[in-house]
C-alpha cells in the first residue's frame, strides 16, 4: 500500500506492533460505507465512469454479505481496517480498487468511519441508558410513597420514600443522556474529502458527500482540524465515565441497602452470588461489579485526554490508538448499564421495614424544629431547643414523638400539639411538597414527567439513521 520508497520488510515484532486491524476490524462496514460514498464523489467529479463506480458499488456489496456470513478477519495481515477493504476491492474488481483511493488518504477516512461507527454506538447507549431509567421509574411508581431514611454523611437526616430516592439515580442518568446527544451531535460533520492533511486535490463535491452519508452537520470545515481532532471522542469518553461514575453510586447505595446492617432490600437470585466457603452468604456482585468498572472507564478518557495532549497538528500515529481505548469503555459502560437496569428490576424493597427504619434516629428533629418556628420561636432558638430535646430523648431510649408528657411540657413548652401526629413519617413526608421534594404526591407527579420523558426518548432511540442519497 505504501511500499514504493521501501526495500526491506517491516520487523515482524514491528510489524505486529503497529496494526490495528485486530480492534479497527468493527470499522469494516463503515468503512465500505465510505468506500462506497467516495467512489460515487469521484464519479461525480469526472475520475470515475458510471460503470466503474457501479462495478465498485457490487463488489462492496458483496463484501458485505461476505463479511455478514463470516465475519470480518481480525487476524489477517492488512496493517488495517482500510487497507483490508482496499485489498479486497482490488481482488474483485483488479486496477479499479486501487482507484478509488484517489484523493484520498486513510487520515480523513479512518475519521470518518469513526463518526459513522460512534453515532451508532452512541444511539445505543442512549437507549440502554433509558433502559435503567426506566427500571428506577417502575421502581419508584411501586413504591411513591413508601417511607426509608434518608442519610447525609451516611448518617440518617430524614425520611424519604423509596421512589424519592430511585428517581434521584433516575435524574443524574437523565443528565449523562443529555451529554450522550451532544457527544451524538458532535459526530455529525462528515471529515471525507480532507485528504492526508490540506485537502483533497480531487474536485468533489463535498457538501453533497456528506448528505449522501447522511452527516447532518454538513462536511468538516478545516482539513488539518478534521483529521487531527478526537475531542469527539474525548467528550463521548467523558459522557461515559460520567454515567458509569453515577452508576456507580447508585450501586453503592443498594449495596448498602442490602446488607444485613440496612436490610432496605433484597436481591434476586438472577443477580446474586454465593461464597464458595460461606454457605450463607447472598453478595451483591453485580452491583459490586457496576461499581468496579467505572474505574476502568475513567481511566479511559483520561488515556484520551493525554494521547490527545500536547499533539502536533494533523495527524500523527498515536491517534490510532485511540480506538484500543475507547471500545472496551464504550462497551464497559454499555455492560454496566445493561446489568444496573437488571439489578435494580432484581432488588425487592422491605417496604415495613423501611418505612419502621424511617420513623427511627431522630429524623423528624427538622419538623420539631419547624414546629417551634410555627408557634413563634427563632428558627435558631428551635434548633438548640430541639437538640437538647434529642439528648433526652437518646437518655430514654426513646423517640421525640415518645418523649413522656411531663418531659415534653418542660423541654417543649411552646408546643401544645399531639407530637405523634405531627412527627408522623407520613406528615413528615407530606410537608416537603414544593417541586422536587420527596413528599409522595411531587414524586407520583415526577413519575409522570418519567413517563412522558422515557416516550420521547424511545422515539429517539429508534428513529432511523438518515437513508444515504441515491445516486
Ligand atoms: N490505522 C490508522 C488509525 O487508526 C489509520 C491509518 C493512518 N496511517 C498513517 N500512516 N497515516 O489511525
Amino acid at each position: 500500500m505504501w511500499g514504493g520508497r521501501f526495500r526491506g520488510g517491516l520487523d515482524p515484532e514491528f510489524a505486529h506492533f503497529q496494526a490495528s486491524l485486530p480492534v479497527d476490524h468493527v470499522l469494516a462496514f463503515a468503512d465500505l460505507e465510505t468506500n462506497r460514498a467516495w467512489s460515487r464523489a469521484l464519479a461525480a467529479a469526472g475520475v470515475l465512469t458510471q460503470h466503474e463506480m457501479h462495478r465498485l458499488h457490487r463488489a462492496i456489496d458483496e463484501l458485505i454479505a461476505h463479511w455478514q456470513q463470516h465475519g470480518v478477519p481480525r487476524d489477517d495481515d492488512a496493517e488495517d481496517v482500510h487497507s483490508l477493504v482496499e485489498r479486497e476491492l482490488v481482488a474483485r474488481c483488479g486496477d479499479l480498487g486501487k482507484r478509488v483511493h484517489t484523493g484520498r488518504s486513510r487520515n480523513d477516512q479512518v475519521a470518518t468511519d469513526l463518526r459513522l461507527f460512534l453515532r451508532e454506538y452512541t444511539v445505543e447507549l442512549m437507549r440502554l441508558v433509558g433502559e435503567v431509567c426506566a427500571a428506577l421509574v417502575d421502581l419508584a411508581a411501586a413504591h411513591a410513597d413508601a417511607p426509608m431514611p434518608g442519610y447525609t454523611h451516611l448518617q440518617r437526616a430524614q425520611p424519604i420514600t423509596i421512589g424519592h430516592h430511585a428517581l434521584a439515580h433516575a435524574e443524574a442518568l437523565a443528565r449523562d443522556h443529555g451529554r450522550l446527544v451532544d457527544a451524538w451531535q458532535r459526530f455529525e460533520q462528515c471529515p471525507l474529502g480532507s485528504g492526508a492533511l490540506a485537502g483533497t486535490t480531487v474536485p468533489v463535491d463535498r457538501a453533497t458527500l456528506a448528505e449522501d452519508l447522511a452527516f447532518l452537520g454538513g462536511p468538516t470545515r478545516n482539513s488539518l482540524d478534521a483529521t487531527a481532532a478526537r475531542d469527539h471522542l474525548c467528550e463521548l469518553a467523558f459522557a461515559c465515565a460520567m454515567a458509569c461514575t453515577h452508576l456507580s453510586r447508585l450501586a453503592e447505595d443498594y449495596v448498602f441497602f442490602a446488607s444485613h446492617e440496612a436490610r432496605f432490600l433484597t436481591f434476586g437470585d438472577a443477580v446474586s452470588t454465593g461464597s464458595s466457603l460461606m454457605p450463607q452468604k447472598r453478595n451483591p456482585d453485580a452491583m459490586e461489579l457496576v461499581r468496579g468498572h467505572a474505574g476502568a472507564v475513567q481511566g479511559a478518557l483520561v488515556a484520551l485526554l493525554t494521547t490527545v495532549k500536547g499533539l502536533p497538528l494533523a495527524y500523527n500515529r498515536d491517534l490510532q490508538t485511540d480506538k484500543q481505548v475507547l471500545l472496551p469503555a464504550l462497551a464497559a459502560t454499555a455492560s454496566c448499564l445493561r446489568t444496573a437496569a437488571l439489578a435494580v428490576r432484581h432488588a425487592t424493597f422491605d417496604r415495613d421495614r423501611c418505612a419502621a427504619e424511617a420513623a427511627r434516629g431522630y429524623q423528624d428533629a427538622t419538623d420539631l424544629a419547624d414546629l417551634l418556628v410555627q408557634a413563634g420561636v427563632p428558627f435558631r432558638d428551635a434548633h438548640g431547643i430541639v437538640g437538647a430535646a434529642v439528648n433526652r430523648a437518646v437518655e430514654l431510649g426513646v423517640e421525640l414523638s415518645d418523649l413522656p408528657a411531663a418531659e415534653q411540657r418542660r423541654l417543649l413548652p411552646q408546643l401544645t400539639v399531639d407530637l405523634r401526629r405531627a412527627l408522623a413519617v407520613d406528615a413528615v413526608l407530606a410537608r416537603r411538597a414544593a417541586i422536587g421534594g420527596t413528599a409522595p404526591a411531587c414524586v407520583r407527579a415526577e413519575i409522570e414527567r418519567w413517563r412522558s420523558q422515557l416516550a420521547d426518548w424511545a422515539e429517539l432511540h429508534d428513529e432511523p439513521e438518515p437513508e444515504p442519497e441515491a445516486p
